[in-house]
């Protein structure tokens, strides 16, 4: 079976389509003929991070997957042969206090799944979760990281109908599933982008307040002419994390699960604690979170914003726009796709 693999520890688009066995599965595992995956943000932070080793190359990224399963192991009873799945990318230990109490996301042995853009993936059954008919792969495949990791951060924040939320950069996966989530709670967005034709598309899946800057200074005079924010969602830390907690209201709570503009960031010490603000990070979600995801693109309450789709051999095509910073929403490889 083919499969995509980066095949450099420092550029990205060093991408080569490698031949491997057909994986087997083990006691526990299923095989899943990957129809979609999708890209996202983390997968290039393995090459451009040094997460890489030369002696993990080929390396086959990819975390999130939709498909059908073809094999499966010994004592695996809730998916069989054909199920429709999408895969809960996250792995836990199943003992911490964290596994558990919950949320499961918070594990202290937490890892997040690699291995999606191939033509068949190997993967814990227990962490796939069954497809209504009616939600596509492409679709499903969208879901697992930006979907998951914005819901969740919604509850770490406790946004509720009302509240306004500040996202910094919210062209890109993370950002787009915030403002669909928040469109549909009945919470009121403010977006940044570098690029006015990108915010008109994120308007149109429902973003309130669209900021055309990439500028700190003045992004808090834009943002902060609007109100107190109530929640800013910050993928993007560097100088962003700065601009995120000022313009938050007293109370109010910045989640951070990123740090594509830069990892070390500043805030005011002195306006958290006379604004009484708060900070929290937040990583993935739980898999009762991707459920619910599911069942509210079922219901037609969700609708995920795919920008393009690639053939396998595509891939790299794929990682370079994301890295150019070429899209709305989510890009996803068809692996089953000549
Ligand atoms: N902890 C977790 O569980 C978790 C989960 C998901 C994502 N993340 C992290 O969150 C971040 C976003 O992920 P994603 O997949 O949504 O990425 P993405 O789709 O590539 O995000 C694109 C967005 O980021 C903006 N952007 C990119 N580089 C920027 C820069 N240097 N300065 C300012 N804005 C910049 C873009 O702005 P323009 O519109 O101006 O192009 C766009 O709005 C990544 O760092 C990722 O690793 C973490
Ligand atoms: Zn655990």
């Amino acid at each position: 079976m083919r499969a995509a693999a980066f095949d450099s520890v420092d550029n990205p688009s060093a991408i080569e389509i490698v031949d491997r066995p057909e994986p087997t599965p083990e006691r526990g595992e299923a095989v899943v003929r990957v129809k979609a995956a999708a890209l996202n943000h983390r997968d290039l932070w393995k090459v451009k991070d040094d997460r890489l080793e030369e002696d993990d190359l080929p390396f086959v990224p990819g975390a999130d997957l939709a498909g059908t399963v073809v094999r499966t192991g010994q004592g695996v009873t809730h998916v069989s042969e054909g199920s429709r799945v999408v895969l809960c990318p996250i792995s836990t230990c199943g003992t911490c206090r964290f596994c558990r109490d919950g949320p499961e996301n918070m594990c202290e042995r937490y890892s997040s799944y690699d291995g999606a853009f191939a033509e068949q993936a190997r993967v814990k059954a227990d962490r796939l979760v069954e497809l209504p008919e009616s939600v596509d792969f492409v679709t499903a495949a969208a879901l697992p990281v930006s979907y998951m990791t914005a819901f969740r951060m919604f509850e770490r924040g406790d946004v509720s109908a009302g509240d306004l939320v500040f996202v910094p950069g919210v062209t890109g996966g993370v950002g787009v599933a915030v403002v669909q989530l928040a469109s549909y709670l009945g919470v009121e967005t403010i977006g940044t982008s570098t690029s006015a034709e990108k915010l008109s598309r994120v308007e149109a899946e429902g973003l309130d307040h669209a900021i055309r800057t990439a500028d700190a200074g003045e992004m808090r005079a834009a943002v902060g002419s609007l109100g107190d924010v109530d929640v800013t969602i910050n993928h993007l830390a560097g100088p962003y994390t700065h601009v995120g907690t000022k313009v938050l209201g007293r109370d109010g709570v910045m989640v951070v699960c990123g740090r594509t503009a830069g990892r070390m960031s500043e805030f005011d010490a002195q306006d958290l604690y006379f604004g009484h603000k708060r900070i929290l990070g937040s990583t993935l979600g739980t898999q009762p979170d991707l459920e619910k995801l599911v069942g509210l693109v079922e219901n037609g309450q969700l609708d995920p914003l795919v920008d393009r789709t690639y053939p396998l051999a595509e891939t790299a095509r794929a990682f370079e726009e994301m890295d150019s910073r070429d899209v709305v929403g989510k890009l996803v490889v068809r692996p089953q796709e000549r």
